[in-house]
């Protein structure tokens, strides 16, 4: 199972973490992922200056953003070799 953190601190917030967690949600349940990946929001990753920051496995992505996050999934997570 792979853990995605999505930090919802403050500031990550502000930049639309909220969203970033429906978009993810939806693309895990649209890929068929519910058993493979583990979403999670976090508390603030010290990344704030570049949230919202989101951690895959120990891999800490940065900029994310409500009109990236779709991307963002489709390379990180669903990239070849993966799921
Ligand atoms: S609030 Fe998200 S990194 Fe600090």
């Amino acid at each position: 199972m792979l853990e995605v953190q999505i930090c919802v601190g403050s500031s990550c917030h502000l930049k639309g973490a909220y969203q970033v967690v429906q978009i993810f949600k939806e693309m895990v349940k649209t890929y068929d992922l519910e058993d493979r990946i583990h979403l999670k929001a976090s508390f603030c990753q010290k990344n704030c200056a570049k949230g919202v920051t989101v951690k895959i496995g120990d891999k800490l992505i940065s900029r994310v953003s409500p009109e990236n996050a779709r991307e963002i999934f489709r390379r990180e997570l669903l990239k070849e070799g993966e799921f």
